[in-house]
């Protein structure tokens, strides 16, 4: 049987992605979500909870930088399940440091992971979204890509890069009934700035208008709205979800 919704969800064991892929499960939907990790913490009580929520659950273990491997898995998502109608590009990854002290290595990972993964699953994806003429790609950039960040230099740029890559294949895409979304939080509690120490934190939260940290549930909001049908004449757009951080 074609289920009626299929929805991928990379990075999608943990935090933000976790979130998102709780908020998207239906009773109808396949539900699949790749992690980078085979021992990612993240693995941890995953299909008990997503299970009940959603027609099947599938947990995938491949990179999203490895554009074999996405375009790959992608098809065969397709080729079990008939169809594919959201695609959430959430796998990211940081290597922080000065620009000065930054390696080729750190530099290279984080646009390899952020940007280039998330090309590699977008383009695997619309092969099969323009045929079926609909689909919802939606991107998690960040905040960083509108304010630069100082120790993320190559962080910073992957998230802005994905802002005019959405931006881009929104174009490409529209005239066969796609769109291509981007969602920038701001300081969102997980595990990725669970790094950082209570003077930074502090600073931070200085900073945040709304005056709390985000949860991951307020961006899975956003994103849950971008792959409704009251969405359907959006398109292009990034949807800032930072308590007032940057506006
Ligand atoms: N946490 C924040 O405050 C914040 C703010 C802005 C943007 N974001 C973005 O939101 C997304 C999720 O962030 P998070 O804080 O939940 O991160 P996280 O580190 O908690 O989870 C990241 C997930 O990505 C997966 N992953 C890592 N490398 C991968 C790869 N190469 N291929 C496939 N999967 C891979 C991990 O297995 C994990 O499931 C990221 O893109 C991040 O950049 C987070």
């Amino acid at each position: 049987m074609v289920p009626s919704r299929v929805i991928l969800v990379t990075g999608g064991t943990r935090g933000i992605g976790r979130a998102i892929a709780r908020r998207l499960a239906s009773p109808e939907a396949v539900l699949a979500v790749t992690h980078a990790n085979p021992d990612s913490p993240g693995l941890d009580g995953l299909a008990a909870e997503l299970s009940p929520l959603c027609a099947a659950l599938e947990v995938q273990n491949w990179s999203a930088e490895d554009s074999g491997a996405a375009s790959g898995a992608i098809a065969d998502l397709v080729a079990r399940h008939g169809r594919l109608d959201v695609l959430v590009n959430n796998a990211g990854v940081t290597r922080d440091a000065l620009a000065v002290r930054m390696s080729d290595e750190d530099f290279a990972k984080v646009i390899a992971v952020n940007l280039a993964g998330a090309f590699n699953c977008a383009r695997a994806a619309a092969r099969f979204m323009m045929r079926q003429r609909s689909g919802r790609i939606i991107c998690l950039s960040s905040v960083v890509a509108f304010t630069g960040n100082p120790g993320q230099a190559n962080y910073c740029a992957s998230k802005a890069g994905l802002v005019a890559m959405t931006k881009s294949l929104a174009l490409e895409l529209a005239p066969r009934g796609v769109t291509v979304n981007a969602v920038a939080p701001g300081f969102i509690e997980t595990d990725m700035t669970g790094a950082l120490d209570d003077k930074a934190r502090a600073a931070l939260l200085g900073r945040i208008p709304l005056g709390s940290v985000g949860r991951p549930e307020d961006v899975a909001e956003a994103v849950a709205y971008l792959a409704s049908g009251g969405a359907a004449y959006v398109t292009g757009q990034t949807i800032h979800v930072n308590g007032g951080l940057y506006m």
